[in-house]
């Protein structure tokens, strides 16, 4: 059962619930994921802040999981749980629904260049799927260096009613930052965060 896994674990997800049902088990802990996890210094610290809670952090290259997998275990870490998996798959049907409280997508590649844009993954689809996973009062908190795509996402943002902008909801972790973060920073870029909170009864 899944809480009965101890210790920081990397999962290869094959797309199906059970997997995720094993990682996440029955129990009733507060559950936040870190989509495109990266390096892992963000999901890491929240899982050191909240030894109590259970952080999944995804991502696609499984060399920096690994990394991280090893550098969790090292540091005896016990409830950060690795997902090698597509994040728009993760959040399309790999997780329950209404199985996370907090979903934390931060520096996601934001695709500058036109020709490119069509890879971005914050869209109204997207969205909508981050909904299905996401708790009812559950917070949608994101954040990237690049100013374009963030005036992107509040636009999209603007039309989805059951998102309600909630500063408040990530006023817990002003301190911890992503490795991406830290490296715009020093180099003198600004990174805003915005937080939403999911309230599905106000949808129109
Ligand atoms: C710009 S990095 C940001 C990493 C981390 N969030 C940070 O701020 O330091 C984007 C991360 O998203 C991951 N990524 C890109 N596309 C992805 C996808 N479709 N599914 C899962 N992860 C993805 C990349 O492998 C990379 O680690």
């Amino acid at each position: 059962m899944g809480h009965l896994l101890r210790g920081t674990m990397l999962h290869l997800l094959t797309g199906t619930y059970c997997v995720i049902d094993t990682i996440l088990g029955d129990t009733d802990r507060t559950v936040e994921l870190d989509l495109g996890c990266g390096k892992g210094t963000f999901a890491l610290g929240l899982a050191a802040l909240y030894p109590e809670r259970l952080i999944l952090g995804s991502d696609v290259m499984l060399g920096r999981l690994r990394r991280l997998e090893r550098k969790a275990q090292r540091l005896g870490v016990g409830n950060l749980q690795l997902l090698r998996a597509n994040n728009l798959d993760l959040v399309a049907y790999q997780l329950p629904p209404a199985s996370v409280h907090r979903v934390h997508l931060l520096c996601p590649d934001p695709w500058p260049k036109a020709r490119h844009r069509i890879k971005r993954l914050v869209t109204t689809d997207f969205l909508c799927r981050v909904a299905r996973v996401l708790r009812p009062g559950g917070i949608l908190h994101m954040a990237t260096d690049h100013l374009p795509y963030f005036d992107a996402w509040a636009r999209i943002l603007q039309r989805l009613e059951a998102f309600r902008p909630d500063p408040g909801g990530i006023s817990d972790i002003r301190d911890l930052h992503t490795d991406f973060e830290l490296l715009w920073r020093e180099n003198g870029r600004s990174v805003p965060h915005v937080a939403f909170r999911f309230e599905p009864r106000s949808a129109g």
